[in-house]
């Protein structure tokens, strides 16, 4: 077989992106133009919602008016796979996956296998998941189209793409997008030096923590290749709001992302996804952290367990 000197086959490698002002406007154009209006969209179960913000997630199908179903997650924010295959079996048109904060379900290859299967259209939730993509390559490649958040990853106000992948190719032809010249591409930054200092931050964290364990348990042990969003932990024992609010009086932004789920997801049906929401906080690994400043919110997140405790 001969070796062109320059590789030119584009059509399997092609990703274009395609720019919105947001992740959840890049998702209504897409279900406006792609959903089988008569099918559901089936999310998973942990989806938030603020008074500020809506739900970035479900709005979006709402205001297409489409029908939307929820397969269930276990304590660890991972599918549940038996649940998503029942969802499935009563029918959809479209399944979302989220790599919440950045981290890939171990479940993913089956789930998107299901999701096939069963002839639904799928979305890869990157909102959190953009630099796991690009740079772990772990996902983003088994869906239909991905939905990037940039302004959540990169120093940017707004900014959303829609990423197509080979198989969506067909489902976006001549969808209408009103490129705005004003939302950056991700390119315009420096993304390896971004994600080097989420990695760091993340192991660092993850052996901060240590002598916290029971108090302040990581949700996850993350692979090499992924690349944080932010560190998810569970606070066990205190009230997760109250931590919340004194970390943030003390100049230390941690999140609690979904603190509030949507209606649809009342504690009696979906009691798991409920004591989640309770008990995850956000802990920053972005660039801006330094390992100092992460020390220091380590031995304040302690003082706090302590006081609180006491
Ligand atoms: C998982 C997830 N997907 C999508 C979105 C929507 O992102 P954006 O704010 O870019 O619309 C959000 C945030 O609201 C999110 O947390």
């Amino acid at each position: 077989m001969p070796i062109p000197k320059i590789g030119q086959d584009a059509a399997p490698l092609e990703r274009p992106l395609r720019m919105f002002p947001s992740a959840r406007e890049a998702f209504r154009v897409f279900l406006a133009q792609a959903a089988d209006p008569g099918k559901r969209v089936l999310l998973p179960a942990y989806i938030g919602w603020s008074a500020r913000e809506g739900s970035g997630v479900f709005d979006p199908i709402a205001a297409v008016g489409l029908t939307p179903g929820f397969y269930r997650v276990d304590a660890q924010l991972h599918v549940d796979l038996e649940d998503l295959e029942r969802q499935l079996v009563r029918g959809a048109g479209v399944v979302v996956l989220i790599h919440y904060f950045g981290h890939v379900d171990p479940g993913y290859r089956e789930a998107v296998a299901l999701a096939r299967r069963y002839g639904a259209l799928i979305v890869e939730d990157e909102a959190h998941a953009m630099l796991t993509d690009l740079y772990g390559g772990t996902c983003g490649r088994l869906g239909d189209v991905c939905l990037f958040s940039l302004h959540k990853l990169l120093p940017m106000p707004t900014g959303g793409a829609l990423v197509v992948n080979p198989s969506g190719r067909a489902l976006v032809e001549g969808l209408a997008s009103a490129p705005d010249p004003s939302i950056r591409a991700p390119w315009d930054f420096d993304l390896h030096a971004m994600v080097a200092a989420r990695r760091a931050n993340a192991a660092l964290l993850a052996e901060l923590l240590a002598p916290l364990a029971g108090r302040v348990d990581p949700l996850w042990t993350l692979p090499p290749e992924e690349v944080p969003q932010t560190f998810a932990v569970k606070i066990r024992g205190v009230s997760r709001d109250v931590l919340y609010e004194r970390m943030n009086a003390r100049g230390f932004g941690v999140v609690s992302l979904y603190h509030t789920m949507i209606t649809p997801l009342s504690i009696d049906e979906f009691p798991i996804s409920h004591e989640l929401a309770r008990t995850v906080m956000n802990l920053p690994v972005h660039q801006e952290a330094t390992a100092d400043s992460l020390r220091a919110l380590v031995v304040e997140l302690g003082r706090q367990l302590e006081l609180l405790a006491s």
